[in-house]
């Protein structure tokens, strides 16, 4: 019996006979030789089927598969150094598993619209193939990090009674007879986590009923939130540089070839594994802008355009410090000196990509705590419970939040935030 192998495993096995189950994804033919490029979900390649050295019928058949058939193909993997792979089969055998006809996808160009509505054939295409393989190596060596640094991982809930990032964007539910949101952030769970386990993570999907239509927001997202106890800001910028600056160098060590695939330049990412990151204040952010033509006022937000140039003026990701309180949440620690910004940074990443993390100091007063809760408009019971957390042995404590989708698009230089999760839930889209 022939051994069972993966496409991406053929270097292993040059001028061996094996078997493969793939699909097709385009051919072309001529009286003598047929070329088909196929796919098996680990890697794409080429098989070649020559007139003169199979039966007839599999030739026949060969010239007449259709895309997306799924078949298993038989025959002898050569180094084939003009392709992209480096490897090719030499076809003796075809077995048609499924047929497929009138596959929606051609290798013509599609508009976006047509292609997000074929999401689930989509994923299939080269492209979000590439880029659901970085995805995977981010998580995977998220966790890498997260536990070689000693941290738990803690699964906050999806269904809560809280509302860490304000009341505007929530996705309402019911709760039996109550009422109930789903989650926009893990953090007040994550907070509860250190104080039980001194370093921890939150990594699943949130949610932001946000009626903002940019390249950068999902309604549905996933992020991954470390919580660390006996931890001060400054301690915690460094976490954060030193785990983006390992994601990137696990992408450029793993994803090689899917990189190529998507037309992103290593070199621009080798800069990106450079630390420490610059850090400017908020304050410096508004004068620095000023100089250099924005029209705007301390106190504002800062918008896309903002965001792009501070992070392009410093070719690298670059920490804003202390943003003013009214653009913040309430859960943030006031800064020691002044009372009209907070211990807080974001991290803008360059290329125009913009915020991809959010973090802070908390506050670890009772009272002070309390009172914040109160002026953010939000009912005192639903947060007891976060409460107590500065009531028994309150610690200072930092934490962040990292966008996965939004990472994932400035390292892979997508165009847009959709592209970075398997099924993007938008403002105009929950299909497929
Ligand atoms: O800045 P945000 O809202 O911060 C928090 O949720 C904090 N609770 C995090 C923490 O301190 N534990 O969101 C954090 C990050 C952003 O920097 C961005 O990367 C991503 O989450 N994000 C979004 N990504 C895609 N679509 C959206 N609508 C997003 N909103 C935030
Ligand atoms: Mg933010």
């Amino acid at each position: 019996d022939l051994e069972q192998i993966n496409i991406i495993d053929a270097s292993k096995h040059v001028d061996e006979k094996v078997k493969i189950g793939v699909w097709l994804t385009n051919k072309r033919s001529s009286g003598k030789i047929a070329f088909l490029q196929l796919r098996d979900g680990t890697a794409f390649f080429q098989g070649v089927v020559l007139k003169k050295a199979v039966d007839e019928a599999t030739f026949e058949l060969a010239k007449e598969l259709r895309q997306e058939t799924s078949m298993w193909i038989t025959g002898i993997i050569h180094q084939d150094d003009r392709s992209h792979f480096g490897y090719e089969i030499e076809v003796e055998g075809i077995e048609v598993i499924g047929e497929s006809e009138d596959y929606p996808i051609t290798p013509k160009e599609h508009g976006v619209d047509f292609l997000m509505d074929h999401r689930h054939l989509w994923l299939r295409s080269s492209k979000p193939h590439a880029l659901m393989r970085i995805r995977n190596e981010v998580i995977r060596a998220t966790y890498e990090f997260y536990n070689k640094e000693g941290f738990t991982k803690i699964d906050s809930p999806i269904l809560t009674g809280s509302a860490p990032e304000g009341t505007t964007d929530l996705f309402h539910t019911e709760y039996f007879d109550r009422d109930a949101y789903l989650s926009q952030s893990g953090q007040l769970y994550a907070e509860a986590g250190a104080m039980a386990f001194n370093k921890v993570f939150t990594f699943g999907p949130t949610f932001r009923a946000e009626k903002s239509k940019t390249r950068r927001h999902l309604i549905e997202f996933w992020m991954i939130e470390p919580e660390m106890a006996f931890m001060h800001q400054e301690e915690s910028l460094e976490v954060q540089e030193q785990y983006v600056a390992f994601l990137v160098q696990n992408v450029i060590d793993h994803c090689a070839a899917d990189l190529k695939t998507l037309g992103r330049d290593v070199d621009v990412l080798k800069k990106y594994t450079q630390l420490p990151y610059p850090r400017i204040s908020y304050d410096e952010a508004i004068d620095l802008l000023k100089q250099n033509g924005f029209d705007l006022e301390w106190g504002v937000d800062f918008g896309s355009p903002e965001e792009t140039f501070l992070a392009d003026h410093f070719d690298k990701p670059v920490f804003v410090l202390n943003y003013p309180k009214a653009i913040k949440p309430f859960y943030m620690k006031p800064h020691p000196t002044r009372d009209d910004v907070y211990i807080c940074a974001d991290l803008l990443a360059p290329e125009g990509y913009g915020e991809i993390i959010g973090g802070s100091e908390r506050e670890v007063d009772y009272d002070l705590l309390l009172e914040q809760v109160k002026k953010a408009g939000l009912n005192t019971d639903d947060y007891s419970w976060y409460l107590d957390l500065r009531k028994y042995g309150s610690v200072p404590h930092s934490g962040f939040g990292m966008g996965l989708e939004r990472f994932l698009t400035w390292i892979t230089g997508e165009e847009h935030v959709r592209e970075a999760i398997p099924f993007p839930r938008l403002l105009n889209r929950i299909y497929p």
